[in-house]
């Protein structure tokens, strides 16, 4: 009984696992035809220009409202997604060796999300990459919570 749940446990988790391993794979994926310098796949340059995208979006109430109506993941998750961003954003603005490395993407995404704006469009709603990413936050949160319980039911049955 208890060992046919903790492999059902053990199963449920390699699952998500897998889902987990396919989304982050999804995201340079969908990156690679876009870029011309072949730097800018490295994983710190997506995050650079996600964070330059993710911060330029959440610093302007004009942009920021626009993400924050149109979103269907939650207000909360990212109002804070994108003040994170923020936060994080000037020490890689002021970062010389990363800039040359993957190209000044705090300047890129200020001149493209104005750009995209005067366009009607803001960051996630086209962006291929992006929902995935957003989506992994409150399912992280729901396995989380589901785990907790499993091993709790275990815990409370053992003799
Ligand atoms: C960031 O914005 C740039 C410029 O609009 C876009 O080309 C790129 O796909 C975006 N990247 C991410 C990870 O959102
Ligand atoms: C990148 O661009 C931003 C905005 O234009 C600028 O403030 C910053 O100094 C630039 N960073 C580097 C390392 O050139
Ligand atoms: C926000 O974006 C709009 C549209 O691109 C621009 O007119 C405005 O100056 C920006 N506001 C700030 C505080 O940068
Ligand atoms: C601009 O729009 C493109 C697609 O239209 C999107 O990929 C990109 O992330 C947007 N950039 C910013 C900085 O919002």
């Amino acid at each position: 009984m208890h060992s046919s749940l903790l492999a059902n446990l053990l199963l449920l988790l390699s699952v998500f696992h897998l889902v987990a391993a396919a989304s982050e794979e999804a995201v340079p994926a969908a990156n690679i035809e876009a870029r011309q310098n072949p730097a800018a796949r490295l994983p710190e340059c997506l995050d650079y220009e996600w964070t330059a995208n993710m911060s330029t979006i959440g610093a302007n109430g004009s942009y920021r409202t626009v993400l924050l109506q149109k979103s269907n993941v939650g207000t909360i998750y990212n109002a804070r997604m994108m003040d994170a961003a923020i936060k994080k954003l000037p020490k890689l603005t002021a970062d010389r060796e990363l800039n040359a490395k993957c190209s000044n993407w705090t300047a890129i995404a200020l001149r493209e999300a104005a750009a995209n704006y005067s366009n009607g469009i803001v960051a996630q709603f086209t962006t291929e990459g992006l929902p995935v990413g957003i989506k992994a936050g409150p399912i992280v949160v729901i396995v989380v919570g589901l785990i907790s319980i499993m091993f709790s039911v275990v815990w409370v049955f053992s003799p």
